[in-house]
Order: C-alpha cells, then structure tokens, then sequence
C-alpha cells in the first residue's frame, strides 16, 4: 500500500513515552537549579510569606535544615537574602561581621557538604529607603529628588562582598545594577584573598512588577515615591542587555544573570548565542506567585506548569535556573 503521507511526519516520534523520552532536546536537573532563601533573626523561626506559599523566612537553624533537605534532593545551589535585625540609611547590615546572611553562610559552610553557597549582594535589604545604593536626597526646584549615587556604592557593595565571602559565600552575585561593580568587586576580592570565587553578575535585571512578592517577603521596596527605573533595564530593551552583559565581562564577570526569567526568554537566547559563559536565568517570585496562586484556584496544574516554565528557560538558553520551585522541582525529577 502506497503511504498516503510518504514524508516523515513528527508524530511518529511522538508515540509512547519511551521514545519521546529518547527525542527530548532539553533535560532539567536538580542541579541546575538554585534556590533562594531568606534568612531572618532568632531561633527556630520559619514563617512563610504570604504571597508566596511554600516559602519562608527562616531563621540560621531552620536555613541549615531547609538546605540540607535541598543538598538531599540534588540541588545544585542556595542563594541566601538577608532580612537584618534592622536597617538604617546606609544598609551597614550588609557588610557587619555578624550580619544575618554572614551567620547564615557560616552555618551551611558547617553543616553543608555539596551545596554551592551563592550570595546576592546588595543592600536594598538592609537600608531603610529599600533602595539598592548609597542615596542623595535632593531639591530640583519644587521636586523633591531621591538620586541613588552611582561611585560612593561601588565601595561598599565590594566590602559587603569581601565580608560575604570571609563567611563562606562560594559565589558573589551582585544585583544592584550600579555601573562598575563588578570591576570594583573583583579588584577587592583579590585583594583580601578571595581571588578563587567567582562572581555570577546581576547583569541584565529589569526593573520588573515580578519582584513584588519578593519585596514582601524582604521587605525591600524602595520608599513611597521613588522606584529602581534609574538603575534597573526598561522591559523595552534587549541589544541593551547585551550590552551590559558585555561591559561585566570585560570587568570580570564569570557568569551573568538575566532576570526575570519567562518574560525575557529572548534575552535570554540571546546572550546564549553571543556569549559562551555560564548563563543564569532567575524565575523570580511574582513568577512563582502567578502559578501558585492559579494552582491553589484549580486553574492550573502546578506540577505541569512549574515544569514548563523551568524546561522553557533551560530551552531558551539558561545553563542555572534560580527558582522558589527548586526542591519541588526536584522532587519530580
Ligand atoms: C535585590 C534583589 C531583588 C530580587 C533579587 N535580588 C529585588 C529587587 O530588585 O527589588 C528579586 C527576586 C525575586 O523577585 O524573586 N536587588
């Protein structure tokens, strides 16, 4: 009998679960993925967050036991955030020798064998505008201007990392999106010693409604009136972001963030064509927010629509994913 459709047809390769699984182009890991915590004061504290369920603010105790079941699972990594006992206008919790992240990072570098330990290092966590750099308050006229001040950050967020690394941090991963840090980190890294850990760059961030759920949890939203539109990336832009991917390699970066995740896939892909360093993609809270909350309405199947979003990003081209789905993504796998 003459085949009616004598061309290869895909669905051949698409009959039982066995070849599909032969035919699959991209594979998700547990350890691609890096999960973010945050860390708070005291003992025994694990209050989850909100807008974000199945997350929680953990204090240095439950950090250890909440890694230790990620490193059981596979997981490649955690990211800790800090939320300081309290904060003031320079964000000094950042760098203090006994802050709440270098607690944290002292305590998985103990208690944690394979787990790499990634710091975000900024400081809109720890100062009391929410904004992610030194600030300038100042008079244009009738308007009052709050201008985040490029060069008098560059030097604390390298002491903010040098302290982060002194503690245990395995990764700096700076996300202010301030001009020249990471050559200024780098330079200071090297100088204390610390010229073996690589910094994993914050490059292409956007200035994203995603963070949302995120700002509650850390509570870090910059203050009444003001937003991150003059340091993060307009949604607009993509050649922009290969641009900035570009000037943090020529400054030292070792891999490079895109962030978010779903919405920016192209860029993503981008870079991956452009650039052959590791490529991180962050599925950021208000991504994870979207789905948990459409699963908890019986809108969606959380399961096949966390996995979807992380083999999407893994397909576009991202080598590490960090996501809130870490631990559950690698329950599945
Ligand atoms: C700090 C920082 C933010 C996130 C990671 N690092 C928040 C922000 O820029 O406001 C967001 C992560 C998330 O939404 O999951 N600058």
């Amino acid at each position: 009998m003459t085949p009616k459709f004598p061309i290869a047809r895909g669905r051949r390769l698409r009959r039982t679960t066995a070849i599909r699984k032969m035919v699959q182009e991209t594979k998700l890991a547990p350890d691609d993925f890096i999960l973010p915590l945050f860390v708070c004061p005291g003992n025994k504290v694990r209050t989850e967050v909100g807008s974000m369920p199945g997350v929680y603010r953990l204090s240095v105790d439950e950090l250890v036991k909440e890694a230790k079941e990620a490193e059981k699972l596979g997981v490649g990594g955690v990211m800790l955030f800090g939320l300081p006992p309290s904060k003031d206008e320079a964000g000094s919790g950042a760098w203090a020798e006994d802050g709440i992240v270098q607690q944290g990072f002292r305590a998985l570098k103990q208690e944690t064998k394979n787990l790499v330990l990634f710091a975000d290092t900024c400081l809109c966590e720890y100062t009391s505008h929410g904004h992610c750099g030194v600030i300038e308050r100042r008079k244009d006229g009738g308007r009052d201007i709050v201008d985040v001040q490029n060069d008098p950050t560059l030097a604390i967020l390298a002491k903010t990392a040098v302290s982060q690394a002194k503690s245990g941090a395995d990764v700096i991963a700076p996300s202010d999106m301030m001009d020249g840090r990471v050559g200024a980190i780098r330079a200071a890294l090297d100088e204390h010693g610390f010229a073996h850990v690589p910094i994993l760059s914050y490059a292409a961030k956007y200035a994203s409604a995603f963070y949302g759920p995120f700002r509650d949890a850390a509570d870090s939203a910059p203050e009444a009136g003001s937003d991150r539109r003059a340091y993060q990336m307009d949604p607009a832009n993509a050649r922009e972001a290969l641009r900035e991917i570009e000037l943090d390699l020529a400054e030292g970066a070792d891999a490079i963030m895109v962030k978010p995740a779903l919405s920016y896939l192209d860029i993503i892909a981008k870079a991956r064509e452009r650039f052959d360093v590791p490529i991180a993609a962050y599925h950021v809270s208000g991504e994870y927010a979207a789905i948990m909350a459409a699963a908890k309405n019986g809108w969606l199947d959380r399961d096949r629509a966390m996995m979807e979003a992380l083999i999407s990003i893994r397909r576009a081209g991202a080598d590490w994913i960090l996501t809130y789905f870490a631990k559950e993504a690698s329950k599945l796998l």
